[in-house]
């Protein structure tokens, strides 16, 4: 499956109208170009300085969720901190997303809107995902945190196999292996565990665009789709359903929710195809 064929994967679907809106916008953003760019060792080194950048901010931010706190409070954070390491943020702006995070709350899988409005409880689970560029390359990570201690034992699975299907994934990042290894070993631990992977958006190629080719699906089968060669960069981004994997977006356009209400996580990482193995950029 590579970007091409992973469209008309979507297309040929027979998705309703809700979902056809989030597929919609997922291939928008991740269109245009569909030639894999390949990096040279100093442009990894360039990327990892972005990748290491995007973990300060996440592992900041960590730090200031907490009941009380405001999605727009993170935002402000995440915005001093982007300026004040001399980045740029590579999500305001980006289709007229207008915010420099995305904060998505609960039910909220993806592209949650920062806002004053949006007060965190304890007992939620909150999905940041945050990119920059520097130098001319961006990186692009996400973290999935509790607010507060008293998470429910499903909530706090939820969070540990989401997390543990992007390492199953990363440890696909070989040279002669394909974007399906990836997407097989993401989906075969969710599903061994009861939850379900979002179809409807992907992760991506990464490098002095924020989406590039190939798209990296959470699902698939070993041997479909691209076949990674060094050089490349992907952004391998499981999103994970406590229940079914159904989404829609809603009116504002960009917040993709579960269609059932039910709970979703997401962890992202940009991995560097290396003759060493996979090269984790944002840690
Ligand atoms: N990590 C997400 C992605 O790669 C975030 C994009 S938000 C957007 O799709 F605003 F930039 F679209
Ligand atoms: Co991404």
């Amino acid at each position: 499956m590579d970007a091409r064929s992973g469209t008309t994967k979507l297309k040929s679907a027979e998705l309703e109208s809700a979902k056809l809106e989030s597929a919609k916008l997922e291939l928008i953003m991740s269109f245009g170009e569909d030639r894999i760019i390949r990096k040279s060792p100093e442009e990894i080194e360039k990327m990892r300085r972005s990748g290491k950048m995007v973990r300060q901010v996440l592992n900041h931010l960590k730090g200031v969720v907490a009941a009380g706190v405001t999605t727009m409070d993170l935002e402000q954070a995440a915005e001093k901190l982007i300026a004040d390491l001399g980045a740029a943020p590579a999500f305001k702006g980006y289709y007229g997303y207008p915010c420099v995070l995305c904060t998505s709350i609960n039910e909220e899988i993806v592209h949650g809107i920062p806002s004053e409005k949006r007060t965190l409880k304890t007992g939620d689970i909150v999905s940041i995902d945050c990119g920059v560029v520097y130098d001319g390359y961006y990186g692009d990570a996400a973290i999935t945190v509790p607010v507060g201690e008293k998470l429910t034992a499903e909530l706090k699975k939820l969070l540990e196999v989401t997390e543990a299907s992007l390492y199953k994934g990363i440890e696909q990042v070989k040279i002669g292996n394909t974007v399906g290894h990836v997407g097989s070993a993401i989906q075969k631990h969710v599903e061994a565990n009861g939850f379900s992977v979002v179809r409807e958006f992907v992760g991506h190629g990464i490098g002095t665009k924020l989406h590039e080719a190939p798209q990296i699906p959470n699902f698939g089968k070993k041997g479909q789709g691209a076949e990674l060669t060094e050089g490349m960069v992907l952004a391998i981004e499981p999103m994970v359903n406590s229940g079914r994997p159904e989404t829609k977006v809603l009116s504002d356009k960009w917040t993709a929710v579960t269609l059932d209400g039910s709970y979703s996580a997401h962890f992202e990482h940009c991995v560097a195809v290396t003759r060493q193995g996979p090269m984790i950029l944002t840690q």
